[in-house]
């Protein structure tokens, strides 16, 4: 095990009902004045919007809202965001949504506190040095953007989508009510579903041997997983399921999986230049991209890949030729997606094989781009080619 720090100081309160609390959570944590942001109406419809203020209300926290953040959150509403921080002195942003509407209020805190263009953080032209404070009230299990450092934002021209992460963007508080998840249509249920299980796999294939705490607690949260998202799918309001599901997406990706260990990010980096081109949603790319990475990469550690195949999706063994065992665990891997109705190849998700060679470019690849296996624009291109043409 390597040596590691694990920094979470995110307050998670969790359970039904809980967003009523966030007007005392705002004052306990210093707040004056809220802004409310969110997305594109799902919160709005189900009276949530209105329990929040209703709440801040009731705490005597005065407020003001900005709505409309797209999937694949845009620059173009982070602007509006901070203008709007700045003229009404907003000293708290609570996010009801899920990973788009969080990113969106990650990247207004963090731009609020600076001179420059908030992009030069995506950019990599500046670091994050000071933010405003930033919550949540969660309503889709899936980025795990409630307890981690991450924001990725889209800029509107070119598509561009790019992140950053500082630990000042981490939310203070996190409200997680799994029933608030239950009005989510079947095929989100299963994009955040494949990125919590992406998150997990980007984490537990690894180059540091024996971290043996870690890869239990990465196949604990994969087996929560298949047990769990088909009895949502087929029982949308199953609240035990949909808080197994919730709790499961945060650990996901708060880094407690993965500390103390090597880790390799490149399917999400191949899936954002995917989303950032085709706007599709984040975990259906992944449910193409994710088999497609493991195929390319599997024989530089043969034994892992039958290690998932055997403990996670309980393949058996075969001692005497392991490569079939890890083919099999990849190949069970892409039948759980497909069952859970997710894409499995480009002509699933919408995209076109002729669009590899920028998808690859946009990859900005200088060399070679590190991980479990480093690789080359030229890989790149190879684990997008077989993701465009996989079959069950
Ligand atoms: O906008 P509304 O109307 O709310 O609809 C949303 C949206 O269309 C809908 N939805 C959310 N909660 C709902 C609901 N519909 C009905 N009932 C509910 N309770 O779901 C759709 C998807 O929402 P979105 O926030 O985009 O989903 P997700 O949480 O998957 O976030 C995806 C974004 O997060 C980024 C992704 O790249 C993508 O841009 N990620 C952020 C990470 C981070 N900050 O740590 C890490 C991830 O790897 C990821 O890259
Ligand atoms: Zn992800």
């Amino acid at each position: 095990m390597e040596n590691f720090d694990f920094y979470s100081p995110t307050h998670f309160v969790f359970g039904q009902d809980r967003e009523d609390e966030c007007g005392e959570l705002a004052k306990k944590y210093g707040a004056t004045k809220v802004l409310v942001h969110y997305g594109s109406g799902s919160a709005v419809r189900s009276g949530l919007i209105d329990r929040v203020t209703r709440s801040l209300d009731n705490a005597g926290i005065a407020h003001t809202e900005l709505g409309g953040v797209k999937p694949n959150p845009r620059d173009t509403l982070v602007y509006e965001g901070i203008d709007i921080c700045k003229k009404e002195s907003v000293d708290l942003i609570i996010a009801v949504g899920g990973g788009s509407v969080i990113d969106s209020s990650k990247a207004i805190a963090a731009g609020v506190c600076y001179e420059g263009d908030f992009w030069d953080f995506y950019s990599g032209k500046a670091v994050i040095k000071k933010a405003l404070p930033v919550a949540s009230i969660l309503t889709i299990a899936a980025a795990g953007s409630e307890g981690s450092p991450s924001s990725v934002i889209t800029k509107e021209e070119g598509m561009v989508k790019r992140g950053t992460g500082s630990d000042l963007i981490r939310p203070v508080f996190s409200i997680l009510d799994p029933k608030l998840t239950c009005t989510l249509p079947a095929y989100q249920t299963a994009c955040g579903a494949t990125d919590i299980m992406a998150h997990v796999f980007e984490r537990y294939f690894t180059n540091t041997p024996e971290v043996e705490i870690t890869d239990r607690l990465c196949e604990a949260v994969l087996l929560t997983m298949i047990k769990e998202v088909p009895r949502v799918i087929a029982q949308p309001d199953n609240y035990q399921a949909r808080a197994n599901i919730m709790w499961a997406g945060t650990v996901a990706h708060n880094d407690i999986v993965g500390v103390g260990r090597s880790q390799d990010w490149n399917s999400h980096g191949i899936e954002h230049e995917l989303s950032g081109l085709y706007d599709c949603a984040h975990g259906a790319g992944l449910a193409v991209v994710m088999p497609a990475w493991m195929e390319f990469v599997y024989k530089h550690n043969v034994m892992r890949f039958a290690q998932m195949a055997t403990r996670v999706f309980g393949c058996s063994m075969d001692f005497e030729d392991p490569q079939r065992t890890a083919v099999e665990g990849i190949k069970a891997f892409r039948r759980f997606l497909h069952s859970i109705g997710m894409p499995i190849n480009f002509k699933e998700l919408g995209a076109k094989p002729e669009d590899i060679p920028t998808l690859a470019d946009n990859m900005k690849i200088n060399g070679v781009r590190k991980g479990f296996v480093d690789l080359s624009r030229d890989d790149v291109c190879s684990i997008l080619t077989i993701a465009a043409n996989a079959e069950l």
